[in-house]
């Protein structure tokens, strides 16, 4: 690929990279984003939208133009991108431009712009990489700090944006435990909208750094213009949207500054999270696809790489297993027809076993009264079944009761003079300190090396931080928050680096750790402990707004009492998986998943690396309809959900999506239960796309039954 690599001010367009009368011109397939230097050497937002015909155009847009990355201190009024106070006490910071590059490489165009304040040695680098046929946007700064004492960063946005539109509409995604990514739509009014977190490790547990912001009136799944973004960051974060006297709206995304006032030595430079983004013209679901473009593409571990379905055993038998009843369930993976076998919390501990959960976190030997054979008998065992095996660890914690307590109480995140404070009973190591760091390694490098055959791992974090305190940080504290972050990147940075490929599941109980940051190192991420079908339906089409099904970790487990075709339908949406005592299904049930779990792989390829197309949403209708069509419109499959159904309650035909107009399509309702027919009218039938996209199917024929579902899959004749 021929490389370009210019110094712009003077740089004539081409290749829809344009570096002209000051201007800094990032182009995608549909949006432009444009930057101007103006003759006061500020560099000012002169362009977010739909990509103009004429790039000599965008020197004409006009006001009101704001400044890129606003320092706090001098003329601004608002919410300023960064604010410093420098060695000498000066609280202020004046940008302007001192270089400007440019690079396109193929699909990717990178962009830097660094800024200078006159009278200090502060330099701030705004960076931007623009994914052409994805339409998406990724930015995010530096921060230098070249004078010659510590400098305090009290806010260092990795972006700030800045719209003008008559209107504005936030949809956000938040909840708790059990009820993560519930969507709350709502018009902003002048003043600051925050969405934030301050639960340090296990920080997504209430709120996902995701949203739509829709511009002028709220988006609809195929209408709108909005951008969709999102912060790669698995700590604190804040999301800011604030509408000013004149309904100008800036919007600043990254670290959460809340107690963290950074400390930058001289010297140092700070890299902020990446923001990305992407806009769009076409509602939600447009919004939905660049992301999950970008996502597989550039975003997520191997995200263009085949998953594995598997059985994991927790809900099974929690904490209560020894080698014989593990070596059983193999027995019942088999039978399910999955990949692999994944050994969930509680095999570990031997002074203070891990029989519950007030125990032996940070002991990571095997347990030799439950497994006196060890991990590397279950590996051969499960191999010899013919499965792949995995295993649960929780790094990042410690229980008060371990060996590991005894030997390293300054290992641990805690207040002095103040009571320990447990959460699920136990503690955060200080992973701030480079032995912890060193510790946190060599558990997951001991454990492979031991066990080269271990083929998965799920990574735990199932508490916040309270009382944050890094006893390495000393009086530094209130770097703790963002170098405990930046210290896990770097442990599995050293993991990716030995073991690249092995798939890792990331998993803060439930879904408390859910972004792009995260995501470079994880292959798939667990969106709930909530494994109730009706609920998940909700759950996964929240995760599934921002994260590709792929990642979106979807099992089928007995919590929820709805039949098994109901809850294997809802897992089929997502990364399909068992959570299950499978020796107290009936006969019926186990046939039915293991024939459900060959057509899943038959269907995987579709929903793992299509399109996906949001029908009917639950949000609106007593039933949730979503398709994901192939990027050849050859292949699709309809996942059809019924949630509560009152009598003679109207449910119109639902128009599909996304398919070729031109091509016809033979319509095969799947994964029925042995001995029931479908109720589908167009089953079995040919229908063209223009039909099936302009009338549709009837998704609830004869007598319409609640939480009941069906899948429809869709092959160009
Ligand atoms: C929380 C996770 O979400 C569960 O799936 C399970 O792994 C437990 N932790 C184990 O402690």
């Amino acid at each position: 690929m021929k490389k370009i690599f210019i110094a712009f001010l003077s740089f004539t367009a081409t290749l829809g990279v344009h570096a002209q009368n000051k201007e800094i011109v990032l182009e995608t397939k549909n949006s432009a984003l444009v930057y101007v230097v103006k003759d006061n050497q500020k560099v000012y937002q002169a362009y977010l939208g739909q990509k103009l015909n004429q790039s000599s155009d965008y020197a004409k847009v006009g006001g009101p133009q704001k400044e890129a990355y606003i320092g706090a201190g001098m003329e601004d009024f608002f919410e300023p991108a960064i604010r410093v106070v420098h060695a000498d006490g000066n609280p202020s910071l004046d940008l302007r431009v001192s270089d400007q590059r440019i690079n396109k490489e193929g699909n990717i165009t990178t962009a830097s712009i660094t800024l200078k304040d006159p009278k200090y040695p502060t330099q701030v680098v705004l960076h931007f990489q623009s994914f052409f046929n994805e339409d998406v946007i990724k930015t995010w700064t530096e921060i230098r700090n070249g004078e010659k004492g510590t400098i305090t960063l009290y806010n260092y946005a990795s972006s700030m944006l800045h719209f003008s539109a008559p209107s504005y509409w936030l949809s956000q995604f938040d909840g708790d435990y059990m009820t993560e990514m519930r969507m709350k739509e709502s018009k902003l009014t002048t003043g600051i909208k925050t969405m934030d977190s301050k639960l340090g490790s296990r920080a997504h547990m209430y709120r996902t750094p995701v949203f739509y912001l829709s511009l002028g009136n709220l988006s609809t799944e195929k209408t709108g213009e909005l951008i969709a973004g999102t912060l790669g960051w698995s700590g604190n974060f804040q999301s800011s949207f604030e509408i000013d006297q004149a309904n100008n709206l800036r919007v600043i995304n990254g670290i959460n500054p809340y107690a963290s006032d950074y400390k930058l030595a001289a010297g140092q430079t700070f890299v902020t999270p990446e923001f990305i983004f992407t806009h769009t013209l076409n509602g939600k679901g447009q919004a939905t696809r660049n992301l999950h473009d970008w996502a597989r593409n550039y975003g997520v571990l191997d995200g263009t790489k085949p998953r594995m379905t598997l059985l994991n055993n927790w809900e099974a038998t929690h904490m209560d297993f020894n080698q014989d009843i593990l070596v059983e369930l193999f027995d019942g993976a088999k039978k399910l027809g999955v990949d692999l076998f994944l050994l969930d919390d509680g095999w570990f501990g031997n002074k203070y076993p891990r029989d519950a959960d007030k125990t032996a976190l940070g002991d990571w030997q095997t347990d030799k009264k439950k497994l006196p054979s060890g991990i590397g008998y279950l590996v051969k065992q499960a191999e010899t079944k013919g499965l792949k095996f995995g295993i649960w660890l929780e790094p990042e914690m410690i229980s008060p009761k371990s060996e590991l307590y005894e030997k390293h109480p300054d290992w641990i995140l805690k207040l002095p003079n103040r009571e320990e404070s447990l959460s699920r009973h136990q503690l955060v190591l200080d992973l701030v300190n480079p032995k912890v760091q060193d510790f946190v390694f060599k558990v997951v490098d001991d454990l492979m090396k031991e066990n080269p055959n271990i083929a998965f791992i799920k990574w735990d974090c199932n508490r916040p931080m309270t009382n944050t305190y890094s006893p390495y940080l000393k009086t530094n504290q209130s770097n703790t928050y963002v170098d405990y972050t930046k210290s896990l990147y770097k442990v599995l940075e050293r993991l990716r680096t030995k073991y690249p490929h092995l798939p890792v599941m990331l998993c803060a109980g439930g879904g408390g750790r859910t972004d792009y940051g995260a995501l470079k190192y994880f292959t798939e991420f667990w969106p709930s402990d909530n494994t109730d079908g009706f609920e998940r339906i909700f759950i996964q089409w929240g995760y599934l707004n921002f994260f590709p099904a792929l990642t979106v970790s979807s099992h089928i487990t007995s919590m929820g009492k709805q039949p098994i075709k109901f809850r294997t339908d809802v897992a089929m949406m997502g990364k399909m998986g068992y959570d299950i005592r499978v020796n107290k299904m009936t006969a019926e049930e186990i046939e039915f998943s293991n024939q459900a779990v060959e057509t899943y792989k038959k269907l995987s390829d579709v929903i793992w690396f299509g399109d996906l197309y949001r029908l009917i949403s639950p949000y609106e209708e007593p039933r949730a309809v979503l398709m994901y069509a192939d990027k050849n419109k050859d292949k699709a499959v309809v996942f059809n959900y019924i949630l509560n159904y009152r009598r003679k309650e109207y449910l119109s035909k639902v128009k599909l999506d996304g398919l070729d107009a031109n091509k016809k399509y033979k319509i095969e309702e799947v994964n029925l239960m042995r001995g029931t027919k479908s109720a589908l009218a167009e089953n079995g039938k040919v229908y063209s796309g223009d039909f099936l996209m302009k009338v549709g199917l009837n998704l609830a024929p004869g007598k319409v039954q609640a939480v009941s579902s069906s899948i429809i899959e869709l092959t160009a004749q």
